[in-house]
């Protein structure tokens, strides 16, 4: 049987979680929207007009997803819940998280590792891809090629609602790895209106844009929930 714990608390990740495990962020200087055109890879119109492009960017992604391992600071919240209900809502499409221990996670922006239809009734199932290749013989029950279960710009977030809630009932937030420019994800910090405490971990967390009730701690992901680890403690 489950038990519930006193304290909650609320993991909101991004790219920067998974950088010291090896895995690019997206923003950062030689970050992947650097090397690549969003419009060319990440939006419905890039796979209709050149799936093989597409599925060769996100097979790349998946094969450094499969060579790279979780990290302290994803060890460190899967370490949380020996004291607090934790629940880790990350935009990241790797499984790190997942490998590191922890039990409760939200992808907002879908799974590296899984496949779904490019069809109509995409959300309808899932499909996990075996290795790290994704090719034009995948195909759904239903004849359509399999593209990356990943959420692409302009597309929507079927995820957010159950985040916004799960968010709005933590009694702390550690926002962790996240440049905050993608929204409607983005906003989500703002629905933790009940959270005492607000961390957000960022070597560039000064010149982020959170509300004053955030403590920045401008660290790397490991240091800061080292920082924060020994925070709880004493608590
Ligand atoms: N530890 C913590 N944070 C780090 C580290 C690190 N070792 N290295 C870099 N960062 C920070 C950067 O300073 C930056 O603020 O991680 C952040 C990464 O920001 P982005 O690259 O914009 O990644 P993210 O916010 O996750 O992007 C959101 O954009 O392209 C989409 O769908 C993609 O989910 C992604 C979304």
């Amino acid at each position: 049987m489950a038990t519930s714990k006193q304290l909650t608390i609320s993991v909101f990740s991004g790219a920067g979680m998974s950088a010291e495990s090896g895995i690019s962020t997206f923003r950062d200087s030689n970050g992947l929207w650097e090397n690549y055109r969003i419009e060319e890879v990440a939006t419905p119109q890039a796979w209709a007009k050149d799936p093989d492009l597409v599925t060769a960017f996100y097979n790349a992604r998946r094969k450094n997803v499969l060579a790279a391992e979780p990290n302290e600071a994803h060890q460190a919240i899967a370490a949380l819940e020996s004291f607090a209900d934790v629940q880790v809502i990350t935009q990241n499409i790797d499984d790190l998280h997942e490998r590191a221990g922890s039990s409760n996670i939200l992808h907002l922006h879908g799974q590296i590792r899984m496949a779904k239809s490019s069809g109509p009734n995409q959300e309808k199932a899932y499909y996990p891809i075996e290795g790290w290749e994704l090719t034009e013989k995948d195909l759904c029950p239903d004849g359509y090629r399999l593209r990356p279960h990943v959420v692409w710009f302009g597309e929507a977030v079927p995820a957010y609602e159950d985040a916004a809630m799960m968010l709005s009932k933590s009694d702390v937030l550690i926002v962790i790895g996240t440049s905050l420019q993608v929204y409607p994800a983005a906003g989500l910090i703002h629905f933790a209106e009940k959270a005492r405490t607000k961390f957000i971990i960022d070597p560039k967390a000064d010149e982020l844009d959170v509300p004053t009730s955030f403590e920045k701690v401008n660290t790397m992901a490991s240091e800061g929930m080292q920082q924060i680890m020994e925070w709880l403690k004493k608590r």
